[in-house]
């Protein structure tokens, strides 16, 4: 199932988060777009900032649980998206979730290697609109620490590696066939940071599709398509000129020329977050 148009809709909303991760709770079809298209396997001991957000209870223990990305931006500080917290996803709220968790420096999900640390608090953007997807962030406080070294910048407001025409490189566990064959070991794709005109262009906020917000989102892909996110991998990390740009929040299909990955602007939308301990 390809889906041609995405969320914001409430509906397409659901059936995006409940076809990519797939709550044990909701028989949901199988997914369908992959995730990390185009992209190569890479050893996450290298990429010790990205984590798995993880619930065996909710999700199934086949690949530890992980459900989407984030990023460590701080010992106890991981950045993730906001609707990967949502019912829609998670088939409860989260506070029900008893087994949150992240899963840091692990090679493979179907290992036991680094660190799998339950979430303490979860703070939403105060600006995220699940109707829209506006401010796509929340901030995890974790109950141990990861090691300092693990933590990667992040972009300010106005940042130069928001230029358009940056290389910038976007990691996942997501499905790499398709079919719903989600990936046990990290995968990265490089894109570039795209005009927002071409994410206006693409998504211009139709009766069924997204509209791209430029204040609080930004917008990358390959202009020939084929490298990119998709289902599973939200949450996770854009990394420009070694600085968090961007985490995965939406797009239109999978890999599309014609569709950009559209992410949330950490630069904007990181800061609005109060009280980072
Ligand atoms: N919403 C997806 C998720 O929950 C991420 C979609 C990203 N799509 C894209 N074409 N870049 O995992």
């Amino acid at each position: 199932m390809r889906r041609p148009i995405i969320r914001p809709l409430p509906t397409a909303l659901a059936l995006a988060s409940v076809a990519a991760l797939t709550p044990l709770v909701t028989q949901a079809p199988a997914a369908a777009d992959s995730v990390i298209i185009g992209g190569s396997a890479v050893r996450s001991s290298e990429i010790p900032w990205v984590v798995a957000l993880s619930s065996r209870d909710r999700f199934g223990g086949t690949r530890a649980g992980q459900f989407c990305g984030g990023v460590v931006v701080a010992p106890t500080q991981v950045v993730t998206a906001a609707h990967c917290l949502s019912r829609e996803v998670l088939g409860t709220t989260v506070s029900e979730v008893r087994d949150l968790r992240v899963i840091a420096g692990r090679e493979d999900l179907r290992g036991s290697g680094g660190h799998e640390i339950p979430v303490r608090t979860v703070r939403l953007a105060p600006g995220y609109d699940p109707a829209t997807s506006s401010a796509d962030l929340a901030v995890l406080t974790l109950a141990a620490a990861v090691p300092a070294h693990y933590a990667i910048a992040t972009a300010r407001r106005g940042d130069a590696a928001y230029r358009p025409g940056t290389p910038a490189t976007v990691y996942g566990w997501g499905d790499t066939t398709g079919v719903g064959t989600y990936s046990s070991t990290l995968h990265a794709a490089r894109v570039q940071v795209q005009p927002d005109a071409v994410c206006a262009r693409a998504y211009p906020g139709s009766v069924m599709g997204g509209r791209y917000m430029p204040a609080t989102m930004m917008c990358a892909g390959d202009a020939r398509g084929g490298r990119d996110a998709c289902q599973g991998d939200s949450g996770g990390p854009l990394v420009a000129q070694g600085r968090l740009i961007g985490i995965v929040s939406w797009g239109s299909g999978c890999g599309r020329a014609d569709a950009p990955g559209v992410y949330t602007r950490v630069g904007e939308v990181l800061p609005t977050v109060a009280d980072r301990h």
